[in-house]
């Protein structure tokens, strides 16, 4: 099989649903363990090294073969591998970012597992309307591994998003990639634009780590750092022509991204564009899953971070000094937005 496989428990009616839905919504937690230990245990490198057993695949990664069978199954079960006979094959979305051979590994992010110990302390975080004690993240957070899963994560969607946004930019651009991370979203611009110059914000050792990613492009004579809190830090007024706010309005919550989008206005030249890239659930919070899902690791994880609707961004964009936001598909959870400062 090369699809995932869904069971689809008989929903039942109305007046007699079937309880199997809470069991199987309740066995969902081990499809996320599944996928994390496949990656921990190195199991789809295993297979692009030419493992295809569930014994070879055991003795690759120092396992036991019996409990190896039964992660290979449920890893195909989910569409992670093909299974023909007693041997595995990879699918192509394991072949591409789940196995360390590929340029795209996005393994080494999701081997820390960092959401899973919050999450075991949903109910005391919705009692208590802030993150468990206990399921702190740890300090690895945007350490260099975390950070290549983001890198590896976002490039498809930066790609999209700097092929739309580099046509309507003057050649010499100035851009700010504030909390840049490892600087994925600026890269895709500066590669299409070799005279635009980036200025990247983020805290002093993540700049060091995007210096990395700057130079494994060669890029580097396009970037300058600005090492700071995106709340705090002076910000050149009226200078650049294109801001990146990407993974990160949802972090500080509603007060102080408000300041922020001012700053980022005053920071911009008129006429200038902020690009937003964030979870956005619809007006209603109903769906998509993700970013309703994303709003609660938010929960677990921040002092007052959310996943906010299109309409507050439009609010507040629009009390910042911008024109009402355009949106862009990235293929990505949700549309960028695209503001122009009045
Ligand atoms: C989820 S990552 C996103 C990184 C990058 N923009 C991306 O999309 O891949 C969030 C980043 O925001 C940075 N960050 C969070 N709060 C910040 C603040 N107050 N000032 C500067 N950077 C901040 C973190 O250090 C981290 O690099």
């Amino acid at each position: 099989m090369n699809t995932r496989h869904q069971s689809h428990p008989d929903p039942g009616s109305d007046a007699d649903p079937n309880p199997l839905q809470l069991i199987e919504l309740q066995f969902r937690a081990a499809e996320s363990r599944v996928l994390t230990a496949a990656v921990q245990l190195d199991v789809f490198t295993h297979i692009a090294r030419g493992a295809s057993t569930a014994a070879t695949v055991a003795a690759a990664a120092a396992a036991d073969p019996r409990a190896m069978r039964m992660l290979l199954d449920a890893a195909a079960v989910l569409g992670l591998l093909r299974k023909q006979g007693e041997a595995y094959a990879l699918t192509p979305l394991s072949a591409r970012y789940l196995a360390e051979n590929s340029p795209d590994y996005l393994g080494e992010g999701l081997k820390l597992d960092r959401h899973w110990p919050g999450w075991t302390h949903l109910a005391d975080a919705v009692r208590a309307g802030r993150p468990p004690r206990a399921g702190r993240p740890q300090g690895e957070r945007f350490a260099a591994p975390a950070l290549r899963g983001m890198y590896a994560q976002n490039r498809p969607a930066a790609e999209r998003l700097g092929q739309a946004l580099s046509p309507a930019l003057p050649p010499s651009a100035r851009v700010l990639d504030v909390a840049c991370g490892s600087a994925v979203w600026s890269l895709a611009l500066a590669r299409a634009q070799p005279a635009l110059r980036v200025t990247a914000l983020d805290f002093p050792p993540v700049l060091e780590l995007a210096r990395e990613f700057i130079a494994r492009e060669n890029a580097a004579a396009q970037y300058e750092f600005l090492p700071g809190d995106m709340h705090a830090v002076a910000l050149e007024p009226a200078a650049y022509d294109l801001i990146l706010l990407a993974n990160v309005a949802h972090s500080a919550g509603e007060a102080k991204l408000r300041q922020l989008l001012h700053r980022l206005a005053a920071a911009l030249r008129p006429g200038g564009r902020l690009a937003i890239v964030d979870m956005i659930p619809d007006p209603e919070r109903t769906g998509p899953l993700l970013p309703v899902i994303f709003a609660l690791n938010l929960l677990l994880h921040t002092e007052q971070g959310d996943a906010y609707t299109l309409g507050q961004y439009r609010a507040w964009l629009e009390a910042a000094g911008f024109e009402p936001p355009a949106t862009i598909e990235i293929g990505w959870a949700s549309p960028a937005l695209l503001a122009r400062r009045r």
